[in-house]
């Protein structure tokens, strides 16, 4: 969700500041504004929905110079989506500006107390109070200005901030929110993620929590909120310019789709032993003692990666041999939870910001517990805060719906399981079999792949309908939950997903003539337990859409519409039977005419509670 990119150095920065915001468009916002210091003072330009928007606004303008600036997309929190509540945000005092990701939760009493010293507010949101309180607190030194402001404020905040007094200076700072600083020749760029960083540096520097960095064209400085100078960490950028264009695709969803066979070749590339039968995961040798004594895995996320995290809990279990279970973190980091001796706790995120996730994460290591992430954006905050990890390696993903974070999440919970068992009571054999199946699971993804236009026909048939159930048991009811959430999030279609056997409990009651009711209907252990949940639904007039493994002739018989499936082990399923589940929900959203990369109210990554 929202974007942040500021620029200092010798170029002129609006349109350097304009690309940076088209890079991040995918994190999700509802409005956008730039400010520019210019020869004139400074300049501030705002509009509501998309950065062409803004574009226009600035082009009628007839551009601003200037090269130093802010740009920001909004993705509101406090106050509506309107002009006057957009980014950046300015004082009424010392010529501050501002713009802020995230929320600041003690606002309204530091609203009250400027108010009280005679600021006048003119938008609704938290932002501007923290833009009146530097103000406020600035008597000719930004970066100690925002030093203080920042000691006072609880919230979560990634910020860069401008002063008319200070021409050649851009001071940002972050704490729960993401930003990082691209380290170019004698320019800056500060952004929310490296997507708006690759087309002009690849060194950048990460901060921490609590830390401010002040840049100049001359150089950087960083610091912490009580201004403790510290030594900047730069790390490499690993993010080329072609991993984050459209290429020949419609949307970026659908390229990532069709790059899981792609993306997840990289994530298994030299993971496999495949003479000794086993996985090699650098990050984890360290901890492998840890984790082969473990007593109990506990797997976290929120939403596609929350149904990894259940497929997680089934692998740990069957391959792993380990208790394992899998929830919500946003329920987790409240419930005031029992983390006894041997606990691992595992967070999985594609973006690794996730808030939730985060705090969940947090609230299990201050309990004791040893952190594992399962994260694709290198160097993110989740990546930094765990005690150990496994990178996915799909390359990064733009489009808002999770796709193949989703299979290289399950992949990757699949190699560390591998990784357990084999410590544990896994025969070599076994582990030898199972690794052999999970080299082939890219070829067999390529051939679902083959089938998108029966997909789309097959969608088409049912994209009227507005409410949808998916069914599927054992290691398929988490597919069949992000099936659900795959449809709902970009196509808008009402639909859910659960235990094929929980149908009986209430939801048949939903069963109308005509509702689409997707089976995940593999052979698995539990093939005919599904038929007769098929049979169910069709005694009472549902359509029945099956993903079957191929080479099954009766599933026919009873479903009306059936998507194949090259046969595996059922513990691998879950890669396979979701590709006609992505590709249904795509297709439905583009039959339905919605923005599929950018679906309403959504963000790519949700870094506030
Ligand atoms: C998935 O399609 C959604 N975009 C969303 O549920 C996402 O999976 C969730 O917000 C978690 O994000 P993360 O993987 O970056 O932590
Ligand atoms: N809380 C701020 C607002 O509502 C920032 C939201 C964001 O992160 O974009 O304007």
């Amino acid at each position: 969700m929202c974007g942040i990119v500021a620029y200092v150095g010798g170029k002129r920065a609006e349109p350097l500041l304009i690309e940076g915001l088209k890079r991040l468009e995918y994190r999700g916002y509802d409005s956008a504004g730039v400010a520019l210091l210019t020869d004139e003072g400074m300049k501030i330009v705002r509009a509501v929905g998309r950065v062409a928007n803004l574009e226009d606004k600035l082009e009628n303008l007839g551009g601003l110079q200037g090269t130093v600036g802010l740009a920001h997309t909004r993705w509101a929190t406090h106050g509506g989506v309107t002009e006057a509540n957009a980014h950046p945000h300015r004082d009424d005092r010392s010529g501050i500006c501002l713009v802020h990701n995230g929320i600041i939760e003690n606002y309204a009493a530091l609203r009250t107390y400027l108010e009280e010293k005679g600021h006048r507010f003119h938008s609704e949101t938290d932002t501007e109070v923290l833009a009146m309180l530097v103000g406020e607190l600035y008597e000719g030194d930004l970066e100690r200005a925002v030093q203080a402001a920042l000691r006072e404020v609880t919230g979560a905040y990634a910020i860069a901030v401008i002063c008319e007094r200070e021409p050649g200076t851009i001071v940002c700072a972050r704490k729960g929110s993401p930003l990082i600083v691209g380290v170019g020749n004698s320019e800056f760029i500060v952004a929310s993620d490296a997507s708006a960083i690759v087309a002009h540096t690849t060194q950048a520097v990460t901060l921490e929590d609590y830390n401010v960095c002040k840049v100049t064209r001359e150089g950087f400085r960083t610091s912490t909120i009580d201004d403790v100078e510290i030594t900047p960490k730069v790390m490499q950028l690993e993010l080329d310019l072609e991993q984050i264009e459209l290429g020949t695709f419609s949307h970026f969803m659908q390229k990532e789709i069709f790059e899981q066979p792609k993306a997840l070749r990289n994530t298994l590339r030299g993971r496999i032993d495949e003479y000794e039968g086993k996985v090699v995961l650098g990050g984890l040798t360290s901890f492998a003692k840890d984790l082969v004594k473990a007593h109990r895995v506990l797997l976290t996320g929120q939403g596609t990666a929350l149904h990894a995290a259940m497929i997680g809990r089934y692998l740990m279990e069957d391959l792993g041999k380990i208790p394992a279970t899998a929830e919500y973190a946003s329920e987790f980091r409240y419930r005031n939870p029992i983390i006894e001796d041997g606990t691992v706790v595992i967070a999985v995120s594609q973006s690794g910001e996730t808030a939730d996730t985060l705090a969940a994460l947090q609230e299990a290591k201050d309990r004791g517990a040893l952190a594992l992430g399962v994260v694709n954006v290198v160097g993110s905050t989740i990546s930094r805060e765990t005690d150990a990890g496994v990178y996915l390696r799909v390359g990064p993903e733009i489009g808002v719906a999770s796709t193949k974070a989703f299979t290289g999440q399950v992949t990757a919970l699949t190699l560390v399981s591998i990784f357990l068992g084999r410590r544990r009571l896994m025969s070599a054999e076994r582990s030898m079999m199972l690794l052999e199946e999970l080299k082939r699971v890219p070829e067999r993804i390529e051939r679902v792949l083959e089938q998108d236009r029966t997909i789309k026909r097959v969608t088409e048939r049912y994209v009227e309908r507005n409410n949808w159930l998916f069914l599927g048991r054992g290691y398929n009811y988490p597919v069949a939950m992000e099936g659900a959430l795959k449809l709902k999030e970009i196509s808008y279609i009402h639909a859910e997903g659960m235990p094929a056997a929980e149908m009986k409990h209430g939801p048949i009651a939903l069963i109308d003539e005509g509702m689409p009711a997707v089976f995940i209907a593999n052979r698995g252990p539990q093939y005919e337990k599904v038929m007769s949940n098929i049979a169910e639904v069709r005694a009472r007039g549902g359509h029945v859409i099956a993903v079957a493994t191929e080479g099954d002739e009766h599933i026919k018989t009873v479903a009306q519409d059936v998507l194949y499936v090259p046969d595996c082990p059922d513990c691998l399923s879950p890669m396979l039977t979701v590709v006609p589940l992505q590709l249904m929900a795509y297709h439905a959203a583009v039959l339905r005419g919605h923005d599929v990369d950018k679906p309403r109210n959504l963000a790519k990554s949700v870094t506030v509670e």
